[in-house]
């Protein structure tokens, strides 16, 4: 594949209408995104890409991966993630804010969260979430606890289908007006973006997790889960929400909880 790709030929995991059904949220729930091809940086433009992006600390860990591909998906979603975060941040500040201010590091879990290194720009309660599939990456930023996840759509959602689908949640999915494979990977990235928004306390089970309800307009869906969770409490919050949708060979679910509802 060509490393020039233009804008006509990658999908676009944020078109017009999913923003405008994001901005139908409270400002604070609203948190940016940002995508890359992990392809944009092979043949050389991956030093490029690095020096424009990564801090030092950073840029020891990127050695540490000997596999291109997961080296390219690793600084893939660290770029879309320090994007996310400088495009939510500048909404707020006048402070100017360059990549270079700001690191990325990964808890023990893996869950990535953000450092500022210029004590201009406050991180505060500042939270991302990062996303690579196939060669897509993506990142969020948004001041809830958030989680975004990507997914190709290829065979596997029905070969491990029993790892994240009841019988009872296929039903629902059956309403849907979608095929098998686009449905599953609705129901498989809503359930990794709750994953990955609730790690912080713990990181769930998929069967753990249950869909409960899931409406379509325009082509973006809104799937709840149920919020009983063990050793989770979600106060005010009567299920979970994920906004989907599909874009050529992808779904992308993000999820977004306000971290005041969410004790352990
Ligand atoms: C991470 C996980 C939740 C989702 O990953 P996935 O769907 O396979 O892959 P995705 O591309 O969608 O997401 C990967 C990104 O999620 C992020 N991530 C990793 N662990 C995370 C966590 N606990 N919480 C939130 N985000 C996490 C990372 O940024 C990672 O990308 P990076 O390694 O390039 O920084 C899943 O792999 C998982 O269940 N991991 C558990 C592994 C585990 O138990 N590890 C124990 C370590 S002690």
């Amino acid at each position: 594949m060509s490393n020039n790709l233009t804008a006509a030929q990658l999908p676009d995991l944020a078109p017009p209408t999913f923003l405008k059904h994001l901005a139908t949220r409270p400002y604070s729930e609203c948190p940016t995104l940002t995508q890359l091809h992990t392809d944009q940086m092979v043949n050389g433009d991956e030093s490029t890409f690095e020096q424009t992006w990564l801090t030092e600390p950073e840029k020891l860990q990127l050695k540490q991966y000997g596999f291109d591909k997961r080296r390219r998906e690793w600084l893939s979603g660290r770029i879309c993630a320090k994007k996310a975060a400088m495009q939510y941040l500048a909404r707020a500040t006048t402070a100017p804010l360059a990549a270079l201010d700001l690191s990325i590091q990964s808890d023990q879990s893996g869950r990535p969260y953000l450092i500022s290194h210029n004590p201009q720009i406050a991180i505060g309660e500042l939270d991302i979430s990062i996303s690579h599939s196939h060669d897509m990456a993506v990142g969020i930023a948004g001041s809830n606890y958030c989680g975004v996840d990507l997914q190709y759509l290829n065979n596997t959602l029905f070969k491990v289908k029993n790892r994240y689908c009841s019988d009872f949640e296929s039903l629902i999915l059956d309403e849907l007006p979608a095929d098998e494979l686009l449905s599953l990977g609705l129901l498989w990235v809503a359930k990794e973006a709750v994953r990955k928004c609730l790690s912080s306390i713990r990181l769930i089970g998929f069967r753990e997790m249950e869909l409960i309800g899931v409406a379509e307009k325009d082509g973006i869906y809104t799937l709840l889960l149920s919020s009983a969770l063990s050793g989770i409490s979600i106060s005010n919050v009567a299920s979970i929400e994920v906004v989907a949708h599909t874009v050529g060979d992808y779904a992308l679910g993000l999820c977004s909880i306000a971290k005041e509802k969410i004790h352990a």
